[in-house]
């Protein structure tokens, strides 16, 4: 009885502390766009449940979402549960992410995550054996599995290459990659590694012209760089919305051009997916799929991560998307500056050109094993990534609205003490 009475306690507890409504008295509102403007980034610090007991430079693994978002989530999962509602959110969602990316609603697809995202595209594409796909060295898992796969099961043919210390290096670099066998370029608009952005629009054109497929890993650049994928040109694109976008976790998106849908197979069926369906005919059959996005996910969704999708997109809306990248780009700036000024034995990987560089700072320092940084960061409540991927063994930084300069300073001098040890 007593372990019941405590269980009742402690559950109207966590309650009460996720009771974060917008406009409760526990969630401030959003500040005004003229407020001064560092001001404003410190009110902006309060719309996040974000622990103030560390410096979270670790955005590109996952981003903490605001309270907007997880209490609408947490709302909403409770009326699910108190009504027994089924489903909710799916065509809300579809529209804000259309919005937020410069598509339409129905080139939208709902995934879980990147990866999702990546395995429709890869799996779905009509390549036969013999058939090469330039992806880069420089790709995570998610990227590089899907076509690894099917390198191994289908046949196809891998190539990796290195990129470029500009934009117009690594252009040059996919360009002399292209043979006449190259069906797709499959590269990340930033990689997960060194965060350079890639001059994607200028490959995804280059690729238009030859006939070549463009797939986009788009796992970075939504919710850090203002994104417009009809203005960028790819064929498909693979996000995910627990990124930058500071979404639930667990949610993401596939844009696949209209005019480009039917050259993408989908292969899983079920509710959503087709334009009929009957197992009473002989045969039995199945008419066609749905010319809509729809006809790659499938079945009952989790409509109250939906909702914090449109959340997620409302919030970033509301503060601006070139107001957030500008911010974004300026702290990024500010780290890479300040980790060259401080640090001389560094190996900054990161691009120091304006265009290539966004919320994500990679490098290295001569002599020093950079997973130790990691842990010599945790021990004074700073978290950074290693990246082991593909041997490059660097540290990786990320800047989000939610940091300031004095977090990113007291990372500098964290490191700079790391560097003299
Ligand atoms: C460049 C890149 N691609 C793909 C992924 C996989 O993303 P998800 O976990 O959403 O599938 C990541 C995750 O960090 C990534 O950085």
């Amino acid at each position: 009885m007593n372990s019941r009475r405590e269980f009742l306690r402690n559950s109207l507890f966590v309650v009460g502390a996720l009771s974060v409504k917008s406009g409760s008295p526990s969630v401030p509102a959003l500040p005004p766009q003229n407020v001064e403007e560092e001001e404003y980034w410190r009110l902006i610090r309060q719309q996040f449940p974000l622990s103030h007991q560390k410096v979270f430079l670790n955005n590109g693994t996952i981003g903490p979402s605001p309270y907007p978002v997880v209490g609408a989530v947490y709302e909403d999962m409770m009326e699910v549960d108190t009504e027994a509602r089924y489903a909710g959110f799916e065509d809300e969602a579809r529209k804000a992410l259309a919005r937020f990316l410069g598509t339409e609603s129905s080139e939208i697809t709902l995934t879980r995550n990147c990866t999702e995202g990546i395995n429709i595209s890869c799996w779905g594409l009509p390549l036969k054996e013999g058939d090469e796909v330039i992806l880069s060295r420089h790709e995570h898992v998610g990227n590089a599995g899907p076509w690894l796969s099917r390198m191994k099961l289908t046949g196809i043919k891998v190539k990796a290459i290195p990129f470029g210390k500009t934009a117009e290096e690594t252009l040059d670099i996919v360009k002399a990659a292209v043979t006449k066998k190259t069906r797709v370029i499959a590269l990340p608009q930033i990689p997960c590694t060194i965060g350079q952005v890639l001059p994607t629009k200028e490959i995804c054109a280059f690729a238009k012209e030859r006939g070549i497929f463009s797939f986009v890993d788009g796992a970075h650049p939504p919710g850090m760089l203002k994104t417009d994928l009809h203005d960028l040109g790819c064929d498909m694109y693979a996000g995910c919305c627990h990124k930058w976008m500071l979404g639930p976790k667990g949610t993401g998106f596939l844009y696949v051009a209209k005019e480009f849908r039917r050259n993408v197979q989908p292969y899983y069926g079920g509710g959503g997916v087709d334009t009929g369906w009957d197992l009473l005919t002989e045969p039995p059959k199945l008419n066609g799929y749905v010319e809509d996005g729809h006809r790659y996910y499938y079945g009952t969704q989790n409509a109250s991560l939906l909702k914090g999708i449109v959340k997620a997109v409302e919030f970033q809306e509301a503060i601006g998307k070139e107001r957030i990248e500008k911010r974004i780009r300026r702290l990024g700036t500010y780290l890479q500056e300040n980790l060259l000024k401080a640090i001389p034995e560094i190996e900054m990987l990161t691009p120091v050109e304006d265009t290539s560089r966004g919320g994500l700072v990679s490098f290295k320092i001569k002599g020093k094993e950079m997973a130790e940084l990691q842990t010599y960061c945790r021990n004074k409540g700073i978290i950074i990534r290693y990246v082991p991927e593909n041997n490059i063994n660097c540290a990786r930084i990320s800047t989000h609205i939610y940091n300031s300069f004095k977090e990113i300073d007291a990372f500098v001098e964290a490191t700079e003490e790391f560097a003299k040890a």
